[in-house]
């Protein structure tokens, strides 16, 4: 059995696919649910999937204290869903290769410190891009800037607003993170 653990900020829906994606696997086990945010709407679905969850502060990510919680669960993989603060070094320099992060855009643009959720599908609008998507990519120590590991784009011309766009990048994101850990931790 794989473990992953989930680093969530807010509502959680993709973390929610992960767990139920995962919920009859022999494989691959969501061990832990882990948020900055006691007020996050992960926390009652990582409940209703009976997976354990940690809400830590800022200074217990950067301290070490999140780090140790983590080692506890030997994971294979540490999974960024909707997780917006940034990764701190040491669990980067403790899972080398093994923290991948999902953002609502085709990077390399519209990335970096300030872009996440809505102020990405915004930029996009305003911007009047034709295509957005997906990516799926490593953690390092700069926001947004690791190897990419899957893209995926949609048509967005007849967006009337960010939030509908956002609507169609969420659908991406629900339809390929889950299948993209499966293949990354099994091999495929
Ligand atoms: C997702 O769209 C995810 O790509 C984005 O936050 C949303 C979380 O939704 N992440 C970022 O913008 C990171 N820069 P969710 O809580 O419903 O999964």
């Amino acid at each position: 059995m794989k473990n992953i653990v989930l680093f969530a900020s807010g509502g959680g829906s993709n973390a929610e696919q992960i767990m139920s994606y995962f919920l009859q696997s022999k494989t691959v086990n969501v061990a832990l649910v882990l948020t900055n945010n006691a007020n996050a709407g992960v926390l009652q679905k990582a409940a209703q999937y009976n997976v354990p969850t940690l809400v830590f502060t800022k200074e217990e990510l950067s301290n070490g204290f999140v780090l140790r919680h983590v080692q506890a669960f030997n994971p294979h993989l540490i999974v960024l869903a909707g997780f917006l603060l940034k990764f701190p070094a040491d669990i980067i320099a403790a899972y080398p290769g093994r923290v991948i992060n999902i953002h609502p855009a085709l990077l390399p643009h519209y990335g970096g410190k300030g872009m996440y959720g809505i102020h990405v599908h915004r930029a996009v609008h305003e911007n009047k891009e034709k295509e957005s998507g997906i990516t799926i990519h490593y953690v390092n120590d700069n926001y947004d800037e690791g190897n990419v590991i899957y893209q995926k784009t949609v048509a967005i011309e007849e967006c009337l607003s960010p939030e509908e766009v956002s609507l169609k990048v969420l659908a991406l994101e629900h339809e390929h993170f889950p299948r993209v850990i499966e293949e990354l931790l099994l091999g495929n």
